[in-house]
């Protein structure tokens, strides 16, 4: 179908959905596309509008980001598109990549990392690999929804620098992927509405190789003719008010036909794709392989923060176990509150009840546990006896608590109000370590938790994240070494909000100042000697690694760095490497090193193994405000390889000049 064949309001009426979920089709005169969220799985609404169909439940994407591994991210994404084609669906609302500046962010579950570079690197294989398997992506929220507060009328205030190199720029490297579609975010980006901020969407179209369509997010078009004529092409979902204003607006000649047009045949082209895209795929694995793909997500992106030996269990040991978490003892047990956080992508899961204790018990583990306990928002133990749960714990070996947030606490539309646990879950923590020196803390959230009331009583603590259907496997295989930990973390843990650089940052119900400009999440920290909790990119391992020989090799503006990896101990074991630049001797501020580079190794017990990668110029540039373009300074960088942030193993400082690339 032609554009010229369609009447001028056909194409108006192209621009709006045709209800929540689907684009026109006019009776069947033009193919269609169906939409669905999003960031932990498939969530699609039944027909009958009583809820969500239930669906395989995967890690949420800050789990998926933790792995650090782009053969996980593929197979989940993989796995994603086989769900789409379940469900009918042909483009899913994902993946976000928008930064964790706040660690308060409610949505901060649903999005990869406080780094630009990992948050794109993710998304682009994220969006390759699903697409690839016939579904489309909407990468989103373009851009700045940092907070959710006032998420529809605040203005997120930030200098073109920072947008360039911190929050535009997940958004440029996963375009590269190509994304058949991208959303726009519900805030102002300084003072224009994310509906209608043509000056993204022209960076998004001309500099970074966009090509698919831009939809609103749920109710975000405000002016659908200003928005149209800003490059918003597909408002979502259909607004009678908003269609009856802009037939009426290009009735009185306030947008022409020709930019009417100019969105209609993006619309087009975006179902167009969708259905090349499907042509002559069948799923890639059925249902059952798509939950094990899910659980071993899970394993990799589940972060061992600390462990003082108590880790993994040893056969034969005791167990008592207590905790908030999970079905049958939440309150809304089909969504289970613990695996997953809340909001438009929490998915209904497939499977049965999530477990913990029956999975060690599996494992041969005797496990002292009566029943969870629900803190239900009233700060008191229900369904179980505290004493009982004390008592547990002094006569066992081992004792685990499960603590968190869950999706009630965490969901879109909402921010948390502190980073720590409620009172009763610290209570519980504290009063069972107590009683045993031997206590592990499971942690299910979906950001960072100040844990200072209680960190140095406890001898291990696991982040579970939100991990999905299978997490509890995944987390009894964790705990009982028949997986060794391998996920490091994606963003800072400070020691309080308090200590984070947006805490004093200038907020009111209009207004976010993104004051601390570049200096977001370990930029900050690493760059003003802050002390952390955990670092970025932080987590431990059952296997001690130690890092060699760094040899960096060059050819005019390419680098290459090679390193090797040895694992030192008996156990075989992946070890997630970290690649940073240091400017030495810049003329603009930089903060103290940034990502550019990493990997996720398998080495086994006692071996060696090489580490490569390459890096150009790109590696090396900012964003000059002087003259608005990027730039790479001659002088000296350092090529750092880390093992977190904070735990420089192996730099080489090298030299720049005319483009140029020598090792000194
Ligand atoms: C969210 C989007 C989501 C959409 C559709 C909005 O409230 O911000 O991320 O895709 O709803 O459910």
């Amino acid at each position: 179908m032609k554009i010229n064949q369609l009447t001028v309001e056909e194409k108006l009426r192209l621009l709006c959905g045709k209800d929540a979920w689907q684009t026109c089709d006019f009776n069947g005169k033009l193919p269609f596309v169906k939409v669905t969220d999003a960031s932990m799985g498939v969530r699609t609404a039944k027909d009958d509008g009583s809820g969500d169909k239930p669906s395989v439940s995967y890690p949420s994407a800050q789990m998926l980001a933790n792995t650090w591994n782009l053969q996980t991210v593929r197979a989940y994404a993989e796995c994603v598109a086989d769900d789409c084609l379940d469900y009918g669906a042909d483009i899913l609302l994902g993946p976000g990549v928008n930064i964790k500046r706040n660690p308060l962010c409610g949505r901060n579950f649903e999005y990869y990392s406080e780094d630009p570079y990992l948050a794109g690197t993710i998304a682009r294989e994220y969006i390759a690999a699903m697409q690839q398997e016939g579904a489309g992506a909407c990468l989103k929220h373009f851009c700045c929804n940092n907070l959710e507060y006032n998420r529809k009328l605040q203005s997120s205030e930030v200098d073109e620098r920072t947008l360039r190199e911190i929050y535009y720029k997940p958004f440029e490297i996963a375009c590269e992927a190509k994304p058949v579609s991208l959303m726009c975010s519900y805030n102002k980006i300084n003072g224009v509405q994310g509906s209608e901020y043509k000056k993204g969407f022209t960076v998004l179209r001309e500099e970074y190789g966009f090509d698919g369509a831009v939809i609103s997010d749920w109710d975000a078009v405000y002016d659908r003719a200003k928005a149209a004529k800003a490059g918003l092409d597909l408002e979502m979902p259909f607004s009678q008010s908003n269609y009856d204003k802009l037939l009426e607006d290009y009735k009185a000649g306030k947008i022409t036909e020709a930019e009417i047009d100019a969105c209609a045949h993006r619309v087009l082209d975006m179902v167009a794709r969708c259905k090349e895209l499907q042509k002559g795929k069948t799923r890639k694995r059925i249902r059952e392989d798509r939950i094990n793909v899910s659980r071993e997500a899970a394993e990799e992106g589940i972060v061992l923060l600390k462990n003082e030996g108590v880790l993994p269990l040893k056969k034969g040991q005791s167990l008592s176990a207590c905790g908030i978490y999970g079905a049958p003892y939440s309150a809304n047990s089909d969504y289970s509150r613990y695996l997953s956080g809340g909001g438009s992508s929490r998915v209904v899961r497939l499977t049965k009840e999530f477990d913990i204790p029956e999975a060690l018990r599996k494992q041969g583990f005797t496990v002292l546990f009566n029943g969870g306990f629900d803190d239900n928002g009233i700060n008191n133990w229900v369904g179980m006896n505290p004493r009982e749960a004390i008592g547990n714990a002094a006569e066992s070996d081992v004792n685990i608590v499960f603590a968190g947030t869950g999706g009630e606490i965490e969901h879109e539309g909402n921010d948390r109000k502190h980073m720590r646990l409620s009172d009763v879950q610290e209570r519980a923590i504290l009063d069972t370590a107590a009683v045993n020196p031997n206590t592990v803390v499971v942690l299910f959230a979906g950001a960072p938790i100040d844990m200072s009331a209680w960190i140095n009583e406890v001898a291990a603590v696991v982040w579970a994240g939100f991990p999905g259907e299978r997490g509890d496997e995944a987390v009894a295989n964790v705990l009982t070494g028949k997986v060794n930990p391998s996920g490091k973390l994606t963003e800072t843990f400070p020691l309080c909000y308090e200590d984070s650089p947006v805490a004093n940052g200038y907020l009111d119900g209009a207004v976010t100042r993104y004051e601390e400009g570049l200096d977001v999440g370990y930029r900050y920290y690493d760059t003003y000697n802050v002390p952390v909790l955990f670092p970025f990119g932080h987590g431990l391992s059952y296997s001690t690694f130690e890092y060699k020989n760094l040899v960096l090799k060059t050819a005019d503006d390419k680098l290459e760095v090679n390193f090797e990896i040895e694992n030192v101990s008996a156990i075989d074991g992946k070890e997630v490497s970290q690649i940073y630049v240091r400017a030495v001797s810049s003329y603009v501020y930089r903060p103290y090193k940034e990502l550019k580079s990493f990997a996720k190794t398998l080495v086994k017990a006692g071996k060696k193994e090489k580490v490569t990668a390459k890096l150009n110029l790109r590696a090396f540039e900012y964003w000059s405000v002087g003259h608005d373009r990027w730039e790479v300074e001659d002088g000296i960088y350092e090529i750092v390889v880390a093992a977190s942030v904070a735990d420089e193993k192996l730099k080489i400082k090298i030299k720049i000049k005319d483009g140029k690339i020598t090792v000194l």
